[in-house]
């Protein structure tokens, strides 16, 4: 089971925000405020010196060599796994395998999965509110298939409209791949809900868990996914490695995804034996160095606890829509009952770009755009958000800046 940290009546948040040393820094001569964390979060010290430590003492490629080197930077690569499958409660570590990242996860089960088991006239079900990296793989699959799309409509708040989904649901949805908590309006879905019924309909189902991964406790033999993917470097870890979890008996039936060393036992001109999981989708050397800091990211998470995190976050949460509902004319999109910590905004007659820039001028970072849902933009007839997302090392007082910044700008730029 997932470790419990000791529940905290209140973080220490400046002893947290000390072990980032990012925070320390300034922009345009104010002190940074970070609140793209939904992008990517920051990295504690323990992720850096982790990085360093490799490079500095067993930098080696790892599984094929015997000296020293190489032992211990694949026992290093491989506690990470260990790690992961803790993190995720996974019933095996075998169904842990290493990607680049969310997206490369989503690709995985597209291209193997999916064409093995999509074809013509099938139906795939996405949603409303997906990020591209969830939309664009099943609609090269079904470009390549002749399967359907069908996407779950939302309501006003945000929120995935359950009733539709039932319907769509038939005998030829092969597979529902859904995004766990919203990049766009932080909604977190109703996944178990999800899972019960596209399993009774007899289709498997992939949650998108770039999100949720940071935010809440994953079990996923408790919400049954199939396969669930995500990435470091939202966990407070390095860019460029992620996680599949795959239920064993899927990733054991799938095709091979990419071919290379390690995804190997044996291979003649005529004759090819793939290794076991989880090497067989591991082509290649891969991201040794920050697999190895991943695991720095993730005990870092499990040292202060995800239950704490996720009650300072809320309080963030709460603390800035009270405040941002105040401002006139603003509008926040996704007023979803469950979300995780982020707001996304429109402000009459402002272009978020615009508001974007203005706010980094006063050192604070937010994400202005689509956010990688364009057809989530197109729901609400708008180009696009401000979005601000928090992090375990926000503060109240960041929140107050933000505020004050944004007062500023609209009487800039109305
Ligand atoms: C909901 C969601 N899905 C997928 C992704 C893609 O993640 P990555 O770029 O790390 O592969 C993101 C990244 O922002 C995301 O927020």
């Amino acid at each position: 089971m997932i470790q419990s940290a000791t529940i905290q009546d209140r973080l220490d948040v400046y002893a947290i925000r000390q072990q980032f040393p990012v925070l320390s820094r300034e922009v345009k001569d104010k002190p940074l405020v970070y609140f793209d964390n939904a992008a990517t979060s920051q990295k504690p010290q323990v992720v850096l010196d982790a990085l360093m430590n490799y490079y500095t003492e067993y930098n080696a490629n790892i599984h094929r060599g015997i000296h020293t080197l190489a032992e211990e930077a694949t026992a290093a690569f491989e506690a990470t796994r260990d790690t992961v499958k803790q993190f995720i409660n996974a019933a095996g570590r075998e169904e842990i395998i290493f990607t680049k990242g969310t997206t490369e996860g989503i690709n995985l089960v597209a291209q193997t999965w999916g064409r093995q088991n999509v074809k013509a006239g099938d139906e795939i079900i996405i949603s409303n509110m997906e990020h591209h990296s969830n939309i664009v793989p099943w609609y090269i699959l079904c470009e390549e298939k002749g399967a359907i799309l069908k996407v779950i409509p939302i309501n006003e708040d945000g929120e995935l409209m359950m009733d539709e989904f039932e319907k769509l649901l038939s005998s030829k949805t092969k597979i529902v791949s859904i995004v766990h908590a919203s990049n766009a309006l932080g909604t977190i879905n109703p996944v178990k809900k999800i899972i019960n019924a596209a399993h009774k309909a007899g289709a498997v189902v992939l949650l998108d868990g770039a999100q949720s991964s940071v935010h809440l406790d994953i079990d996923v033999q408790d919400l049954d996914c199939d396969f669930f993917s995500f990435s470091s470097h939202k966990v407070y870890g390095p860019t460029g490695v992620g996680v599949l979890y795959g239920k064993k008996h899927l990733l054991e039936s799938m095709p091979v995804y990419q071919g290379g060393g390690e995804m190997i036992k044996e291979v003649r001109f005529d004759k090819i034996i793939y290794n076991d999981l989880p090497y067989k989708f591991e082509a290649g050397t891969p991201n040794i160095a920050d697999t190895i800091a991943f695991k720095a990211a993730l005990d870092f998470t499990n040292k202060i606890g995800k239950e704490n995190m996720r009650r300072h976050e809320n309080e963030l949460l709460g603390y800035a829509t009270t405040q941002l509902e105040q401002i006139p004319g603003l509008k926040i999109i996704g007023k979803a009952k469950e979300k995780v910590s982020l707001i996304s905004f429109v402000i009459d007659k402002i272009h978020p770009q615009d508001l974007g820039i203005l706010l980094d001028n006063r050192g604070i970072a937010v994400r202005t755009g689509h956010h990688c849902a364009q057809p989530l933009m197109d729901h609400y007839c708008i180009p696009g958000t401000t979005r601000a997302s928090f992090a375990v090392y926000n503060t109240k007082e960041e929140i107050d800046s933000l505020i004050q910044g944004l007062q500023r700008a609209i009487k800039m730029l109305s």
